[in-house]
This record gives C-alpha cells, sequence and structure tokens, in this order.
C-alpha cells in the first residue's frame, strides 16, 4: 500500500507539470569544399574538408492547450530570414497547409561557429567573401532545420518534464575582448554583475526528462563566441559549441552510436556573446617593438617598425599549447561539457511549470521612435556600419578588406561597390557618434545590403522565457535586457521567472552594444547598424509583446522582409567535371596506409578523389573508419562527423578536373571514444561527375592496417 502510494505521488508529481516534446537532430553540413566560410569574412578562408559535421537541433515543447513552440539552434553561423521562410515552405509541404508551425512559434538560433559554409543569407552585406548567395549552403540547411523539425515534431511524446538550472558559473572559457567599451557602462550597473565581471559565466540549462525517467533532451545557453578555429582553418566545423553537442551527445547515446544518430540531443545554444571571446590568453601583440606584450587598451593596435599603430599584429590566442586552435577547441568545448554534464546531473532540479506561449514581431527599424529614461524621444536610423567595423576584432583580422576599394579581385565586390550612396545630414546625425563608412541602409541594389526589418519574438515554457534577437548583444547590452524583462514579468504578476537571451535568431543585424558602448565606436559598436539606440528599440518592442504575451493580446507588427531570393547574384563557379590520372579510378588509393599503428599515431590515406559539392552526403559521410569482426565482415566504427578523423580534399582550380581526397584518423582522440584494438581499413566515398553532367558513385578502400594499443 505505501509502495503503492509513493508510486502514485511520484506518477502525479511527475504528471502535474508535464509537457509534450518532441526533439529533433539533423545534418546540414553544405558544401565542403569551394565555399568560403561565414563570420570572418576573409575571401581566402574557403572550405578545404569536414573535421566535424554541422547539426540542427530542434524542440519542440506543447501544452496541454495545444500550444506550441519550436526553438531550433543550428551549427551555423547566424539565424537568417530566407532560411525560416524556406523551413516553413518545406514544413507546410510536409505538413499540409494547417501546418502548425509560422515565424511567430519558430525560432532558429545560430551557434556562430566561424567554420561553416557561407552563402545562407539574402543580404549583400553578408555575401561579398562567398561571391554572393551560394544555393548550395542554403538548400542542405533548410534540409537539414527542416529534418530535425520533422523529426522533433514527429517524436512529440506525452509526459516530458522540464527543469532548469541557473546560477551555476564556468570560469576560464570566456573573455570581454572590448572590456574598456564595458567599462564605459555605469558603475551602479557593473557592481550589480561584480561576481562575474565583464562577462557572463552562468550556463543556464533546460533538462527534459521523459515520464518512466529516461533522459530526452538538454539545452542550454552559455555566453562565447565561435571563434576558437580561427580564419586560417579550413575544414568544417561546430567550433566549441559543436564539439561540445557531440561529446555531451555521446556521452548519453553512447559511445557506438554515430554523431548525430543518437536519439538524445543536446544543443549548446548561443546568447548574448558580442564582445565574448574564447581565446582566453588575452590580445597580445605578434609582431613589432612591443611583441609579446599586451596591446594598447582602448585601440587593440600594437607598434609596427615604424612606429604606427596597426591593428593586424594585435590577436588573442586560446588557451591551446602555443594557441593551436583545434586544441584550444576542445579545452573550450570540454569545459562547457563537463560544466553541462555537472549541471544536468545534479543542479538542473527546478521544475519549469505552466503554459507554453510566444509573441512575435516585424520591426522596422529605420526609424522607430525610443522613449528615453527621462521621456525624451530618440531614434533608430537606417542601418550603416562605422569605420571600425573594418578593423576587425581581436579574435580575428578585418571582417572585410575594403582598403582593396573597387578595384578588388572580388567580381562580387566589382559589381556591388559603386552602389554605395552617401549618408544624408540627418542620417550622419542620427547614427552620431558613428562616422559612417558604409552607408548600407540606403542601397537596395542590386538588393538590400542590410535587413531593413528585423524579427525579435519571445516564447514561454512556464516561468522560463527565450528572447529572440536578431543579431549579437554585448555582455551588458544581454544584462540590460534581461533584467529588464525580468522586471516586466515581475510587474506582470510572473513568479520567479527565469530569462534568458537567443543570439543570432531569426535574422542577422551584426551587433548590438549599449548606448554607452555605441560611444566608444569599437568594432562592436561600429557593427551596431541602426545607432546609439538600436538595444533601446529592442528593449522597448520586447517589452511591448511581453505584455502581450502576458494579457493574452495579439502583437502589432511591420510587414514582413521580403523574399529576395529572384534577385540573387552569385559567383561561386560550378563543378565542371572530374577527371582522374591515366591508369587510375576514381577511389583508388593513392597514399595508403602502414601496417600497424600504436596508440597515438595518426592513421591517414589519400585517394584519387571527385568534388564532394558533387554530393555533400548529408546524414551520411565521405570516410568510414571500419573494423573487422569477427567473421570477417566490417563495421563503421566512425565518420567523417567524428573528432577523430578529419576529412580534405584538394583540387578544383589549377587540378586540371583532378582531386585528392584524404583521410587522417586520430588514434589518441579515437580513444577518448571507445578505440579498440583490432583490424581496421579506411573507406573513402565519392561521387563523380561526367562531362555529360551524370554523376556516378565510387567507393575506395585502404589496405587493412592493425590498431595495438
Ligand atoms: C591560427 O591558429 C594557428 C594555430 O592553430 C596559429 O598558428 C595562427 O597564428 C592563428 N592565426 C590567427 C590569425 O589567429
Ligand atoms: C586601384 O586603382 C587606383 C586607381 O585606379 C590605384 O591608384 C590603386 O593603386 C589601385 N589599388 C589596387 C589595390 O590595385
Amino acid at each position: 500500500m505505501y509502495q503503492f502510494l509513493t508510486l502514485l505521488v511520484v506518477l502525479l508529481a511527475a504528471n502535474a507539470h508535464a509537457y509534450k516534446v518532441g526533439v529533433g537532430s539533423a545534418d546540414m553540413t553544405g558544401p565542403a569544399a569551394q565555399v568560403n566560410f561565414m563570420g570572418y569574412a576573409v575571401p581566402n578562408q574557403i572550405g578545404r574538408g569536414i573535421h566535424m559535421r554541422l547539426h540542427a537541433r530542434a524542440y519542440v515543447v506543447v501544452d496541454d492547450d495545444d500550444s506550441r513552440i519550436a526553438f531550433v539552434s543550428i551549427d551555423g553561423g547566424m539565424g537568417s530570414d530566407l532560411l525560416n521562410l524556406k523551413v516553413l515552405n518545406k514544413l507546410s509541404e510536409a505538413l499540409g497547409d494547417d501546418s502548425i508551425y509560422s515565424y511567430d512559434n519558430l525560432a532558429i538560433s545560430g551557434t556562430h561557429t566561424h567554420s561553416g559554409p557561407a552563402g545562407f543569407l539574402q543580404y549583400v552585406l553578408y555575401q561579398f567573401t562567398s561571391l554572393g548567395y551560394v544555393e548550395e549552403t542554403m538548400d542542405a540547411f533548410v534540409e537539414g532545420i527542416s529534418t530535425a523539425i520533422l523529426e522533433a515534431h514527429n517524436n512529440v511524446q506525452e509526459g516530458v518534464s522540464i527543469s532548469y538550472a541557473t546560477g551555476n558559473k564556468l570560469l576560464d572559457s570566456n573573455i570581454n575582448r572590448s572590456p574598456s567599451s564595458y567599462l564605459l557602462n555605469p558603475e551602479a550597473e557593473r557592481a550589480l554583475y561584480e561576481d562575474e565581471g565583464d562577462t557572463d559565466k552562468n550556463m543556464l540549462m533546460l533538462k527534459f526528462t521523459g515520464s518512466d525517467g529516461e533522459d530526452v533532451a538538454m539545452l542550454n545557453w552559455f555566453a562565447v563566441h565561435g571563434t576558437c578555429m580561427n580564419n586560417t582553418n579550413k575544414l568544417i566545423s561546430g567550433d566549441n559549441k559543436g564539439l561540445a553537442s557531440y561529446l555531451f551527445e555521446r556521452e548519453i547515446n553512447g559511445a557506438d552510436v554515430l554523431p548525430g544518430k543518437g536519439k538524445f540531443v543536446a544543443a549548446f545554444a548561443s546568447t548574448n556573446l558580442g564582445d565574448v571571446s574564447p581565446n582566453t590568453q588575452g590580445p597580445i601583440c605578434h609582431s613589432g617593438p612591443n611583441e609579446g606584450q599586451p596591446c594598447d587598451f582602448t585601440s587593440s593596435t600594437c607598434k609596427d617598425d615604424k612606429g604606427k599603430d596597426k591593428n593586424e599584429a594585435c590577436y588573442s590566442l586560446g588557451p591551446g599549447t602555443n594557441g593551436n586552435m583545434v586544441e584550444s577547441t576542445k579545452i573550450i568545448a570540454t569545459n562547457q561539457f563537463n560544466h553541462a554534464m555537472e549541471i544536468y546531473k545534479n543542479q538542473a532540479v527546478n521544475k519549469v511549470e505552466g503554459k507554453v506561449g510566444y509573441r512575435h514581431t516585424f520591426l522596422d527599424m529605420r526609424n522607430r521612435d525610443v522613449v528615453l529614461e527621462d521621456g525624451s524621444i530618440g531614434k533608430t536610423c537606417p542601418a550603416s556600419l562605422g569605420y571600425s567595423f573594418a578593423a576587425g576584432t581581436t579574435d580575428g583580422p578585418g571582417m572585410f578588406d575594403f582598403t582593396q576599394g573597387t578595384n578588388s579581385s572580388s567580381p562580387f565586390w566589382n559589381v556591388v561597390s559603386g552602389f554605395i550612396s552617401k549618408p544624408t545630414e540627418e542620417e550622419i546625425a542620427c547614427q552620431s557618434p558613428k562616422p559612417i563608412l558604409l552607408n548600407t541602409g540606403d542601397v537596395e541594389k542590386p538588393y538590400e545590403w542590410d535587413p531593413a526589418t528585423v524579427p525579435i519574438s519571445v516564447f514561454q515554457i512556464g516561468q522560463f522565457f527565450i528572447l529572440n534577437v536578431p543579431g549579437e548583444l554585448t555582455t551588458m547590452a544581454g544584462r540590460r535586457m534581461r533584467a529588464h524583462i525580468t522586471k516586466v514579468l515581475e510587474d506582470g504578476g510572473v513568479v520567479d521567472p527565469v530569462v534568458t537571451i537567443a543570439g543570432l535568431t531569426n535574422t542577422y543585424t551584426h551587433y548590438i552594444t549599449t548606448f554607452e558602448e555605441y560611444q566608444a565606436q569599437r568594432y562592436e559598436a561600429a557593427s551596431t547598424l541602426y545607432g546609439p539606440h538600436t538595444l533601446g528599440a529592442y528593449m522597448q518592442e520586447m517589452e511591448r509583446i511581453v505584455k502581450d504575451l502576458l494579457s493574452g493580446d495579439e502583437s502589432s507588427t511591420d510587414s514582413q522582409p521580403e523574399d529576395l531570393t529572384e534577385a540573387q547574384i552569385s559567383f561561386v563557379p560550378p563543378v565542371i567535371v572530374d577527371f582522374v590520372g591515366i591508369g587510375s579510378k576514381f577511389g583508388d588509393v593513392k597514399d595508403d596506409v602502414e601496417k600497424s599503428y600504436g596508440a597515438d599515431e595518426v592513421v591517414s590515406a589519400s585517394f584519387h578523389g571527385a568534388n564532394p559539392r558533387n554530393n555533400q552526403r548529408l546524414e551520411d559521410t565521405f570516410l568510414s573508419i571500419e573494423k573487422k569482426g569477427e567473421g570477417g565482415e566490417w563495421v563503421v566504427k566512425y565518420v567523417d562527423g567524428d573528432w577523430c578523423t578529419k576529412f580534405m580534399w584538394e583540387g578544383g582550380v589549377g587540378h586540371a578536373g583532378q582531386s585528392t581526397a584524404s583521410v587522417e584518423w586520430d588514434l589518441s582522440e579515437a580513444k577518448e571514444a571507445g578505440l579498440e584494438e583490432g583490424d581496421y581499413r579506411i573507406c573513402y566515398f565519392g561521387t563523380r561527375k561526367h562531362a555529360t553532367g551524370n554523376f556516378e558513385e565510387f567507393t575506395g578502400c585502404s589496405s587493412e592496417f592493425a590498431v595495438e594499443l
């Protein structure tokens, strides 16, 4: 009887605040070669293979009244309004006209990896270095994201309890890269965050547990840029967030489950990371008379040999040995993974209770009134970028090499550069003190340069609120937004609300600093598109829709951004044809493996290859590491999405259609992923393009080799 009662109590407790939840994960890697990476906007940072595959991780949460939200964290640079449009179309195709997903209840948030393919935003500004729009990237992202959402939609299960944890600080994993700007914020406001300093250290977590107590999913937010891999990296990677997800999912799903194939989904989502760097060694001069010393504090410059202040020599390295970026990625990822696992197991016990809701609005940001604290009216301005935007940050040199001017080597830049307009007196005054470098808001040729209308939204799961914002809020901008909305919620009767910011969501507008930080015009401020009151506008409008959510009123909205698909220009050349040298076949081994390898060695093999763009192999792989079973059969142990493998491709221009595919398998990394002794082989899977335009699949495998630990 007693046991029965206990059981009853447990069941009641479990069901009292249960939600219907579905989760899904899908591959969205995109073109593995010949496409520029999104983030640093360095023209020659062009993909040449895969270190890790990119995934979309979707969470569908539904309450008893069938009110639902879909939150998706993607291993991608950022959100994109065109991406949402195309994903929604895809969902309608799959679910019929009355698809229950819309702009209102869908949020797609980028982790901000700087090592994924570019070309999935519809605005000129984000397409310079990718030579325009890249349909191959867009198609893969749409496919991966909609697949993840549909998987979540179809897997919705009853009786999932959601719990949260907040206040768990992760140290030694982020630094502020514009600390001099942070110091401009009011002393009293900074004092509120004395225990954390100039970056947020809290990892905020949602934990999803099934009705039988089983692990369903984890979702967390911790502020740090996806810039461990620097702008010399050419292999697709989810950077620190992608690796942290990989490690967490592997731990729960088991090392024998291939990456992205397990049931349990763990996203490390982005938040107010605007001024937050993972390169924890801090900015140092890497050449010149002050080599080895810290850079100038306010300008992040170093003297060159002629005594001039230059930004190129000043950058930060991560915690890896001698700044090794792969090692740094692993350290920052592992820090987040370990911290998250500890929270997941022990701290995420506060129950989320109450309804699921949302409000969404589009904001025309060109000329909005913002009521300031003293009651006067400020205005937002048509978008523009200031001079220090071109200087870049201490995580990597300049975003765009504008000094090249119109005679630059970029055909895309040559086409569009003539369209830049001169700002009016009014615009100059509105953006002041930002000196305008690019007056992007007034140019619509060949099509819009950056978004004029942007989405913001709020998602509610009980007392947990997700603020979806279309850019990178700095640390204090995020704190100010969270504090303000928390107050609005408390005033509206919500008890102990928990508020998080989902950064880089649904479109991209660069940075959002506080008004005070804006005055210093460092990189983040120069990249705050709509002027000094940008943050004020977002806080005001977020307050409006949060109040609508609480009162049950609909939110008014400006009209949605245009679909510019038809206008897009692209200069990414197509794959013409693949050739192989006389006497060889596609997939033939070029450099074979050794006979045997010991524990810490790297196994490598190369093959006569073909362009990986011919078939992206979504949800599949370009390589397999296969182990010989008892009966002589080959069992796939690792694939190209694994951290212990690298797929590299060399070909294209100057190679006359011939190419080489190489595979590396790092045994010391594999040891952490369940490596067993035995006989192995490496296989490569490719697709060649014939001169006729037809495609043909092929496979090649290395000789067998022994792994002895
Ligand atoms: C990128 O990282 C590598 C080490 O992995 C380092 O040699 C190089 O200097 C770094 N470059 C920049 C611009 O940070
Ligand atoms: C671009 O052209 C101008 C004049 O046409 C010339 O003075 C300048 O050196 C050129 N710049 C480069 C980088 O070629």
